[in-house]
């Protein structure tokens, strides 16, 4: 069969959605209808405020339909570093933050009744490389003193050898597109708006924080939460997270595989689960990650990652393949709370590949701030820290701006671009980013991107342009895929000379 190119969660067909046609106030405005804004929403509505989403696109059409749905406490920076650049207690904050996540979102499939598919299962960070077993058994070692329920060497039910293992108890997997629109249903059942298609442009403070929106209607609230997985038009921030593009496939799940979440220590890695969609069990198998914007074939991402699931597994039918970004911070814990130099807009970013449980653990402090309510997790993920040992790395994740701020051209002339494929080169003085459609149409956007203005590149994996700087992502028409930008790509006619 054809793979669908949609994640397996979109499966279900949207609902009608409900622009914002009117200015509005209220009490707290929530920028992005994922699970963190929606989770936020309901705690905040619950606490008596009055909340307004808006959600440029649809409800989880972000990273949250493009997840793989690992709910986990078992974070990508591992504990021993965690310990090391946080301290032990640090440390434990970031296991209790992330099981009251799981707890979280738990006690709400169970309170709502949300038919999500949530299961309980274990978590396993294995290696298949015997070089690479000290450093789970120091993994180990730390995860267990920072509180986790973790076991050395336990038995993972996959069809490959492995060479050690530590087995996390107790982790979540389930649906999340059926998890937040039961979020949104909740919401909705409390009177509170959730506005789709409604892009915010603007945020401007003042007595009240004010949103335009691309519509023109404007929100005013005491407190904004830029829930949007990588905060809108702000640069200051970005300069601390890095972006990646990895790449996700769902085949006609094989015998012989545990229902766990599967992690290996591969260099990219990768991430692999079981889920029942629609009565259909997948084998859902992730990684090949690359730096966003820099890899010349993405496509060839899907490549690697379908001959190993067909290595490992031994799987045939392939049904959906899908790619997410992953924004990670410099020093492996998100930052999450009020944003620097401001006084009412909170914003929460750098999930790393755990954005469920750090979404909900988003949600659940900022909702805190916003209701003045002391949280112990408030220091630990303070949005303007800044560890000494991490100013190399951010020297080093901002290296390559600075190129990308320079004008350059992947081709000389329109007919050097193939039927499906992208490139950028110059016409008039100006630098276009150029795709040829299937019916050899040229469709030609400005190749500066409107955030900071570095140079785009074509993504043949997704039909899209790319910015290697801080991760906007545009389709080929030019509009807005994915921020920090707000504003999409001018169009230009390109001569097909
Ligand atoms: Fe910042 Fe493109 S995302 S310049």
């Amino acid at each position: 069969m054809t793979p669908s190119t949609q994640s397996l969660w979109s499966t279900h067909d949207p609902r009608p959605t409900n622009p914002l046609d009117a200015d509005l106030d209220a009490d707290v405005a929530i920028i992005g209808a994922g699970i963190t804004g929606l989770t936020a929403a309901l705690k905040l509505a619950e606490a008596g405020k009055t909340v307004v989403v808006l959600e440029a696109r649809m409800i989880g059409s972000g990273v949250t339909g493009g997840t793989s749905a690992h709910v986990t406490e078992a974070v990508d920076a591992r504990y021993k570093d965690l310990s090391k650049h946080f301290g032990v207690d640090g440390a434990r904050l970031v296991a209790q933050s992330s099981r009251a996540a799981l707890e979280h979102i738990a006690s709400r499939v169970a309170a709502l009744d949300i038919a999500c598919d949530l299961q309980r299962v274990s978590g396993y960070l294995y290696t298949e490389d015997a070089s690479k077993r000290d450093e789970l058994v120091a993994e180990h070692a730390a995860a267990t003193e920072a509180g986790l329920n973790v076991e050395l060497d336990a038995l993972v039910g996959v069809p490959f050898a492995i060479a050690g293992s530590i087995r996390f108890a107790d982790q979540l997997r389930f649906l999340p597109l059926d998890y937040v629109r039961g979020l949104a249903g909740a919401l909705a059942e409390r009177g509170v708006r959730v506005h789709e298609q409604t892009r915010v442009t603007k945020i401007e403070e003042g007595e009240a924080v004010v949103l335009t929106t691309e519509g023109g209607w404007t929100v005013r609230a005491r407190s904004v939460f830029c829930a949007t997985h990588t905060p809108l038009n702000l640069v200051r921030i970005h300069t601390k997270l890095s972006h990646e593009q990895s790449y996700v496939m769902a085949f006609a799940a094989p015998a012989g595989v545990e229902d766990a979440l599967l992690w290996d220590t591969a260099d990219p890695y990768h991430y692999t689960r079981l889920a029942v969609v629609d009565g259909k069990q997948w084998l859902i198998v992730g990684g090949e990650d690359h730096a966003t914007g820099e890899e010349e074939h993405p496509a060839s991402a899907f490549e690697r990652l379908g001959a190993y699931a067909r290595e490992k597994y031994g799987v045939t039918d392939e049904g959906y393949r899908w790619s997410a970004q992953v924004v990670s911070s410099v020093d492996g814990l998100p930052f999450i709370g009020r944003n620097g130099g401001s006084k009412n807009v909170y914003i929460a970013t750098g999930f790393g590949g755990n954005g469920l449980t750090f979404g909900t653990i988003s949600a659940l402090l900022v909702s805190d701030l916003v209701l003045g309510i002391d949280n112990p997790w408030t220091a630990l993920y303070h949005t303007t820290r800044l560890k000494l040992s991490a100013l190399g790395d951010i020297v080093k994740a901002q290296a390559h701006v600075p190129a990308h701020l320079l004008g350059h051209t992947d081709v000389k002339l329109p007919s050097e671009i193939a039927i499906g494929q992208g490139a950028v080169l110059k016409q008039d003085g100006k630098h276009l980013a150029v795709y040829r459609d299937a019916e050899g149409t040229l469709h030609g956007v400005s190749a500066r991107c409107t955030h900071a203005g570095c140079m785009v590149a074509f993504n043949d994996a997704e039909r899209s342009w790319d910015c290697p700087c801080h991760g906007s992502r545009f389709a080929t028409d030019g509009s807005i895929l994915e921020g920090p930008a707000v504003v999409q790509l001018e169009c230009h006619h390109v001569r097909d000379e």
